[in-house]
């Protein structure tokens, strides 16, 4: 019974109160939502609309937006009571203690490391593509690729990839991500050094990467080739073919592609992870995740009219398969090679926010485990001046490290967004099953139509998890395997809500 004890809200509330040892409290409505749009438009714009539309639903990639938007809005309304009600660092895991017990909360912390630690991960080899752009491809594929993935020449256009065709030999292969790694290490010391600082450098980014998708939608409009956004759907290819499968064309492939697209809206959740930074959490928070959501949706799904319409979807498999956004503009907006430049530049700002909030999610979700007893205790300790968790900061490092640099984007980028549906699903569940256990809780943010918008949320996040690779979700399955083990061999015995006196200690 106890694998399901629940940590009580009033303990929660006041461990978020700890005045000395807490996280200080700097962040306002407006600095939350700019966190959200911070983590939200990155390398799932930037990089995966192309490889959903290329490789899965073509033009219909406006369509795989919509699901994965629907999606969230109804997991962000769920998200928003609980970071109302529960504003202390941790997002979902802290939600799920308090609801659904030690051992759901365990799950989503273990998921949400997927969620973070890889997306992190995913978003700093999109960072290496884009470095790579404005050297002009001059860093060397070996010392810019994960040991996963072959250059090749297929028809004369050299193609990156990592399944070798029948007989396809490799000009070359990657060893390590280096570009990956070093943007790594910057962002992790910008975060040591404090929240508050980094929230600044964030709104700075954060407009400049607003601003350059409102560009390219605005300049690229006119550049659109109606030809390119027929057909709609991508119809069945050949037997053999890259589109032959169910999930490769048609509905199928919009489907798939809205689980790859929906990584570009993971983030506005990592809002949440902030709630104990907040000044006024109660009405910031509920503001801080839909109002980025909300924004982000309308300009995605824009920017990828535009992209498939200067672009034809095609080019995203060949050619145009890494920094795919600078790719459409030097190859289909003539002169405009100035805009490629400006926008990769962005890019590259842009995605460092990305990077930066996504280890601070990571960080702060660690710290309260830590706290709780489920993590050793080096994941919470605080820095004696810059009151950050630098040794967590330190270890998450060389943990995501090993991702962006040995990893491929494609794999890194499918088993962020499983781990991060998981949570969804788990989350949109929490909200009903508190409603029903603790009714009279004062709730700031109610998540409306309960139950209909959390099961809805539940069910479109399953069918997403439900359209990314089997390979991805065997893998997401061993991860969650390898945690319970933790689970049971090291946190169940060492968590302070089943041992108070260890708690003590
Ligand atoms: N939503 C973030 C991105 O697109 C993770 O990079």
């Amino acid at each position: 019974m106890s694998l399901f004890i629940r940590k009580p809200l009033s303990q929660l509330l006041a461990q978020a109160e700890d005045g000395e040892k807490s996280l200080k409290r700097t962040l306002t409505a407006t600095s939350l939502v700019l966190l959200g749009i911070g983590a939200i438009i990155g390398a799932g714009l930037f990089v995966r609309t192309a490889a959903a539309a290329g490789g899965h639903a073509g033009n219909a990639v406006t369509i795989s937006f919509i699901i994965a938007a629907i999606g969230c809005a109804l997991a962000g309304l769920c998200y928003a009571e609980f970071a109302a009600m529960i504003p202390i660092a941790g997002s979902a895991y802290t939600y799920s203690y308090a609801t659904m017990g030690e051992l759901v909360a365990w799950i989503i912390g273990w998921a949400l490391v997927l969620e973070y630690a890889l997306g992190a991960a995913t978003v700093s080899i999109a960072w290496s593509q884009y470095l790579n752009k404005i050297f002009g491809g001059a860093i060397p594929f070996e010392w810019c690729h994960s040991p996963f993935e072959y250059l090749v020449n297929r028809n004369g256009i050299e193609v990156v990839t990592t399944s070798l065709q029948a007989g396809e030999a490799a000009i070359t292969n990657g060893i390590i991500n280096l570009p990956a790694l070093l943007i790594l290490l910057l962002i992790s010391l910008v975060l040591i050094k404090g929240t508050q600082e980094s929230a600044i450098v964030n709104a700075v980014i954060v407009f400049i990467k607003v601003a350059i998708v409102l560009i390219f939608i605005a300049i690229g409009w006119g550049f659109i080739n109606p030809d390119n956004h027929t057909p709609y759907f991508i119809p069945q290819g050949d037997p053999g073919s890259a589109y032959e499968g169910f999930f490769n064309h048609g509905w199928g492939g919009v489907l798939r592609g809205a689980g790859i697209v929906f990584f570009a809206f993971i983030g506005f959740d990592a809002v949440s992870t902030a709630a104990q930074e907040a000044k006024n959490p109660s009405k910031d928070m509920p503001i801080g995740i839909l109002g980025s959501l909300v924004i982000c949706t309308v300009l995605y799904i824009l920017f990828s009219h535009v992209l498939t319409g200067v672009a034809p979807y095609t080019d995203f498999v060949n050619a145009g398969k890494e920094a795919s956004v600078a790719y459409a503009i030097q190859t289909y907006m003539t002169g405009y090679s100035w805009l490629a430049t400006a926008i990769t530049i962005a890019i590259l700002a842009g995605f460092s926010s990305v990077i930066l909030v996504m280890l601070l999610g990571q960080s702060r979700v660690f710290y309260s485990m830590s706290k709780d007893g489920l993590l050793p205790g080096v994941f919470s300790e605080l820095h004696s001046k810059f009151r950050t968790p630098y040794k967590s900061n330190m270890i998450l490092f060389v943990f995501v490290s090993i991702f962006g640099g040995f990893f491929p984007e494609s794999w890194a980028g499918d088993l962020t967004s499983i781990g991060t549906l998981f949570a969804f699903v788990l989350v949109c569940i929490g909200v009903i099953l508190m409603r029903r256990s603790d009714p009279d809780i004062p709730r700031t943010f109610k998540t409306p139509w309960v139950p209909v918008v959390p099961i809805l949320g539940a069910i479109v996040c399953a069918i997403m998890i439900l359209g990314l690779p089997a390979g991805t979700q065997l893998t997401a399955l061993g991860w969650m395997v390898i945690g319970l083990v933790i689970y049971f061999l090291y946190s169940a015995r060492h968590s302070k809500l089943r041992n108070p006196a260890a708690a003590k200690k």
